[in-house]
């Protein structure tokens, strides 16, 4: 049985890590073994341009300037979703709110890297891929064991 955390993360059974997301259409769950990974976050969102007006909450212009200016809607959705990605893998190990400006996200084709600059966390960097599928831009992000530690400002 899966729980809910104080913080309304997933409280999963001991030994398990996961994450959940959903939209009106569809909800993916992703779940591993606490051995393997720290911590892992999903999201899903329909596959549609973000809205201009929200460009600017989003991402920074360094961020936006990464894509090609005439599918820049449609790419500040994918910074989105990583983003969102991001944070339910981040928040349950650091505890600490982050603003969309406090993770700065880089694409290399489907991977991702969401590097979190917060003074409660100092550096920490995320690896995440993001896949479209029937519609959805489905984002994940890990914390593999191995390189939590080394990585993050804070245990
Ligand atoms: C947690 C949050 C990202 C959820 O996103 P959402 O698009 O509203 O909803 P989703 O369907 O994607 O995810 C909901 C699920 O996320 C999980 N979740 C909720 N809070 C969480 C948290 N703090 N940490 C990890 N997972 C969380 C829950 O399993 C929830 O499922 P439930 O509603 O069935 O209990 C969002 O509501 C939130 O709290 N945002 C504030 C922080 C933020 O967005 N910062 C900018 C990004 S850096």
């Amino acid at each position: 049985m899966v729980g809910r955390s104080l913080d309304r993360s997933p409280n999963w059974p001991a030994g398990c890590v996961g994450s959940i997301a959903h939209t009106a259409r569809l909800c993916i769950v992703v779940a591993a073994r606490g051995t393997d990974y720290r911590s892992v976050g999903v999201d899903i969102e329909p596959a549609e341009p973000l809205e201009r007006e929200l460009f600017q909450t989003i991402a920074v212009d360094d961020e936006l300037r990464q894509f090609p200016a005439g599918s820049r809607a449609i790419d500040a959705r994918r910074l989105f979703v990583a983003k969102e990605a991001a944070y339910k893998c981040l928040h349950p190990v650091t505890g600490v709110f982050l603003d969309f400006h406090d993770v700065f996200v880089t694409f290399d084709g489907a991977h991702f890297v969401a590097a979190v600059r917060h003074p409660e966390i100092q550096e920490f960097e995320v690896d995440g891929v993001l896949h479209e599928h029937d519609g959805h831009f489905i984002a994940l992000a890990a914390l593999p064991v191995v390189s939590a530690t080394p990585r993050s400002g804070r245990s």
